[in-house]
């Protein structure tokens, strides 16, 4: 397929900022054009796509994908709401699978000098990113490791019928997605933009209006798959990770087909790999010290806090009700339940 070739033509809604319009193609403005939209939190707006909210550039990286993405039946992904824990699963996932040619002890190990979303790429920004081309898969090892937020159902077909491919999900409690969500959007969003209130963000959140919200959709859609095809979705939990990530790690190694043989037990390697990618150790490699994602924001902003239940130090008494309530109505049938506090 010839790659695509985009050109600059009219603008969105004539009100969308010429950063969000820079390299969208005619077709992609005239369906933007149609599209719901919403104020959004880094950005001017947020359209409602395939029934979840995202940005022009992702809409367009997310078409591209759909209509050309082929996986392989030992393709791996990390698919993940944002700020749940994308970075560490990333990590914990590459460490794994590669830590038969990546020693972890070692001091030239891949993780010391690229940051996890580097050797992780996102489907929707890094490999589908360039607007001008289609990715080259030829230089990606096998097996290829992709990270993505977008929903289960807007995956491409060939990841959700006809390959064998793997899928390792995480989502956090609500309440520290949020309070996380918050911070870190008002720390990378344009420059032009005024900050975006507490009130209003967590108005936003709980109706479902955020980067590929609502975030009950996104775990909905997820979890069904995880029940029906516990072989190809693996469900985590922040929460669980924190609570025992050797235990947690070792279900997601069995997962990917490769799990840890008694000697590597013995030899420590499940604890080499936990304490390499855990929060206090990648805060501090200088790539996530000084080192950029993109032109789009610093690395630095991945790493805050790392806990559960910061969320106590944010949020009222009311707004805890409220977001409760709509967890509760949203995902008590399915039986997802998340620890919120430690
Ligand atoms: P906080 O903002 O609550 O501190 P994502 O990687 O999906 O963007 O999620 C970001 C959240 O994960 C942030 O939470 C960040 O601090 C936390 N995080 C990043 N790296 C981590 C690690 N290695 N272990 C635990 N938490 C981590």
């Amino acid at each position: 397929m010839a790659p695509t070739k985009f050109a600059k033509i009219h603008t969105i809604n004539g009100e969308a900022s010429n950063e969000e319009q820079d390299n969208l193609s005619q077709d992609m403005k005239d369906l933007i054009f149609s599209l719901p939209r919403e104020k959004g939190w880094r950005t001017p707006y947020l359209y409602l796509f395939q029934g979840f909210w995202c940005q022009p550039a992702e809409i367009q990286a997310i078409s591209t994908f759909q209509n050309h993405f082929q996986a392989k039946d030992s393709d791996v992904f990390v698919a993940t709401v944002p700020k749940s824990g994308t970075t560490w699963l990333k990590a914990l996932t590459f460490a794994t699978v590669n830590r038969q040619h990546h020693f972890i002890s070692s001091k030239n190990h891949p993780l010391l000098s690229f940051n996890p979303h580097d050797l992780v790429p996102f489907i929707e920004y890094t490999v589908y990113g360039n607007h001008e081309n289609l990715p080259n898969f030829s230089n990606f090892h096998e097996p290829r490791l992709f990270g993505t937020h977008v929903p289960f159902d807007s995956l491409s077909n060939s990841i959700k019928d006809s390959s064998n491919c793997k899928i390792v999900y995480i989502c956090r409690n609500p309440f520290d997605t949020f309070i996380s969500s918050w911070v870190f959007c008002n720390k990378i969003k344009q420059d032009s933009l005024p900050t975006l209130g507490l009130d209003e963000a967590f108005e936003m959140f709980c109706n479902g209006k955020i980067g590929y919200g609502p975030f009950w959709n996104h775990m909905l859609g997820y979890w069904k798959e995880s029940q029906e095809r516990p072989k190809r979705v693996l469900f985590l939990k922040y929460e669980d990770l924190k609570d025992d990530v050797n235990f947690e790690l070792k279900k997601l190694a069995k997962f990917l087909n490769c799990p840890f043989t008694l000697e590597e037990e013995s030899e420590g390697v499940i604890e080499n790999i936990i304490k390499l990618c855990s929060f206090e150790k990648m805060k501090e490699f200088e790539i996530n010290k000084i080192g950029k994602f993109g032109r789009n924001f610093e690395n630095k902003y991945l790493f805050r806090k790392g806990e559960i239940g910061d969320w106590t130090n944010y949020l009222s008494p009311s707004m805890v009700e409220n977001l409760s309530k709509v967890i509760e109505e949203k995902l008590s049938e399915c039986g997802l339940k998340f620890k919120a506090k430690n």
